[in-house]
């Protein structure tokens, strides 16, 4: 028995295939290699010393997919495919709502056909919108997404909730990421952003690293406690152990609809994070004030008990460990 993740050469999906052959599990790797590079397959064979299938095709082509299933004994899919710039999916909706979208759906009637109904989905805390409640539970409210990237996960979670309800057999666990920062401590896989990065983390250590000028905070008129935006930024070796525990958690129970928040519960500035970087790596972090970027919002951090309580998940990494990993990653890759 097998488990399928689709897009498991890019940034979350290596670190959660390197997690689960540790574990002793089999897996399959589909990746068409649009934001990835087959470079993480040899790093994850390198990192485990262990093999695994890989077939380069994308995840929504229906037919190589039925192969796939055919080939292989699937027992569980965790889905890291999909686009996930939120600016470009302004630019470009409909390529991000058919990828996302349809390719999602592709995925769970492919499972279907093959009576496979373990599901594991990539979501965001971008899904809360602007939270009205700090730290964030999984009651909180959904909605009010501010870009098409946003919105094709909080479709995706609606068609999933829809899918369970129409035949609880099943077995399906939702996560939300918050801000996956860090890379492997091997400095072999991580975050690779084609061009100028626009999250927070990967300009910063460009910046300590030379290959970017400065970093442009935006905004420091917010009502947080320095005026920058805060942000639960988790350490992607402890995102990737919470998927080898929600697999669990659906081996366990067979079938049932979970959803779970995976962050630390602590929020940091952005000023917060300039600091510990610089104390972390020992370099400078050239910055300057910038106006606020649209669509931001002043502060998301996550309530994270009920993983804890229901996956015995907690996330174990130090804010110095995800700028040291960070930045070992950007020497030992530029
Ligand atoms: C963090 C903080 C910025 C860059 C986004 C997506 C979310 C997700 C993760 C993706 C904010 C500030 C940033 C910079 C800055 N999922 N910042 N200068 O916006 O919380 O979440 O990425 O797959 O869906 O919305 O993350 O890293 O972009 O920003 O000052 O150059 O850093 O304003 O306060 P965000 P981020």
């Amino acid at each position: 028995m097998a488990i399928l993740l689709p897009g498991g050469a890019g940034y979350i999906g290596s670190h959660t295939a390197v997690e689960l052959l540790k574990e002793g599990k089999d897996i399959v790797i589909i990746d068409d290699f649009s934001n990835s590079t087959p470079k993480a397959l040899e790093a994850i064979k390198k990192i485990t010393g262990k093999d695994f299938k890989f077939y380069e095709m994308d995840y929504a082509d229906r037919e190589k997919l039925e192969k796939v299933f055919e080939e292989n004994k699937i027992d569980a899919v965790i889905n890291f495919a999909g686009f996930k710039a939120v600016g470009e999916s302004v630019q470009k909706p409909i390529e991000y709502y058919t990828n996302n979208i349809s390719g999602a759906l592709v995925v769970l009637d492919v499972m279907r056909k093959y009576g496979c109904k373990k599901f594991i989905f990539s979501s965001s805390a971008t899904v809360y919108g602007d939270p009205q409640v700090i730290p964030i539970t999984e009651e909180c409210e959904v909605g009010g997404t501010t870009n098409p990237y946003g919105t094709t996960k909080l479709f995706i979670e609606q068609i999933l909730k829809d899918v369970y309800k129409s035949d609880n057999t099943w077995d399906i666990c939702i996560l939300r990421y918050f801000n996956p920062v860090g890379a492997h401590e091997s400095g072999l896989i991580g975050e690779e952003p084609k061009g100028i990065p626009n999250n927070l983390m990967p300009y910063v250590s460009r910046v300590a690293a030379g290959i970017l000028p400065e970093l442009s905070v935006f905004g420091n008129d917010y009502d947080t406690p320095d005026g920058t935006g805060v942000r639960d930024y988790i350490h992607v070796v402890d995102l990737a152990k919470g998927h080898v525990k929600a697999l669990e958690k659906l081996d366990k129970e067979n079938e049932g609809l979970y959803i779970y928040n995976l962050g630390t519960g602590t929020g940091y500035s952005v000023l917060d994070m300039v600091k510990a970087f610089e104390e972390s790596t020992g370099k400078i972090v050239k910055y300057k004030i910038a106006p606020r970027r649209p669509g931001d919002i002043a502060t998301c951090f996550a309530d994270p008990a009920k993983a804890r309580r229901e996956l015995g998940w907690v996330a174990e990494k130090t804010l110095e460990d995800m700028c040291k990993d960070s930045w070992n990653f950007i020497e030992k890759n530029s």
